[in-house]
């Protein structure tokens, strides 16, 4: 496998989840690593912060329910899923080893048990058909608006796989909403907004955010 590009530099981040999620006040932590500019799966982008902490929030949920998580690349929210006790899947674009061998590094170092997988989104390697989530996770997956066709496509296939699933994906704006609302009508996903980004943040987090705008979205087949 390819290692991390030599130019840049890695640092550890550490995540607090709990009642303040503070340094004092917390439940537990998740430490990443990443690189310190951003890099589209070696960087943890806002929207993985928001939707670790939602997938915090609704920790009921979780404990014991099989999740794959899309696009993972720091795998913050996947990590938080299985802390909380879900069996995860953490995917990453089977194209980048480099993404795939950080994710591995990062479950070794929080001591978490989760396959890693590399699964490109909008193609049909058999390990995708054995995939059957009951939670699907996607954290900026809608970034480039060229592979929004093949995420949707794959989306739409573990859905229908895994009947009562549901995919939970917070997304930046950089596109307009119109592109989003075509595919979802032509791949046939009925969407609920869950919540605004910042609205349920604690205020350490969101003042850490600022200026990133993500929602929190629920899909459906
Ligand atoms: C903006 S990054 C978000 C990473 C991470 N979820 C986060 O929020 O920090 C987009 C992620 O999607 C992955 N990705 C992009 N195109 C992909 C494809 N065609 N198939 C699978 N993964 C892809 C990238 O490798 C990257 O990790």
């Amino acid at each position: 496998m390819a290692s991390m590009p030599k130019a840049q530099m890695s640092t550890v981040s550490r995540h607090y989840f709990g009642v303040e999620s503070s340094e004092d006040n917390h439940s537990f932590y998740i430490d990443i690593i990443e690189i310190m500019q951003e890099d589209y799966g070696l960087y943890v982008w806002p929207c993985s912060v928001i939707l670790a902490e939602y997938v915090w929030q609704q920790r009921l949920r979780f404990s014991g329910v099989s999740v794959v998580e899309l696009g993972a690349g720091t795998s913050l929210p996947g990590l938080v899923a299985a802390k909380l006790g879900a069996n995860v899947i953490l995917t990453d674009n089977s194209h980048r080893t480099e993404v795939l061998e950080n994710m591995e590094k990062i479950c070794k170092l929080n001591k978490l048990d989760c396959r890693i997988l590399g699964l490109a989104w909008g193609e049909w390697d058999a390990p995708l058909f054995d995939l059957h989530p009951q939670v699907i996770l996607g954290a900026d997956v809608l970034y480039e608006n060229t592979d929004f066709d093949d995420l949707f496509a794959t989306v739409t296939f573990l859905l229908q796989n895994s009947p009562g699933s549901v995919f939970i994906t917070t997304y930046h704006n950089r596109s307009g909403h119109h592109l989003i609302e075509f595919l979802m009508a032509k791949w046939g996903l009925r969407c609920s907004k869950l919540v605004d980004g910042f609205s349920f943040m604690p205020q350490i987090k969101a003042s850490s955010l600022q200026g990133k705008h993500s929602t929190c979205r629920n899909y459906a087949k």
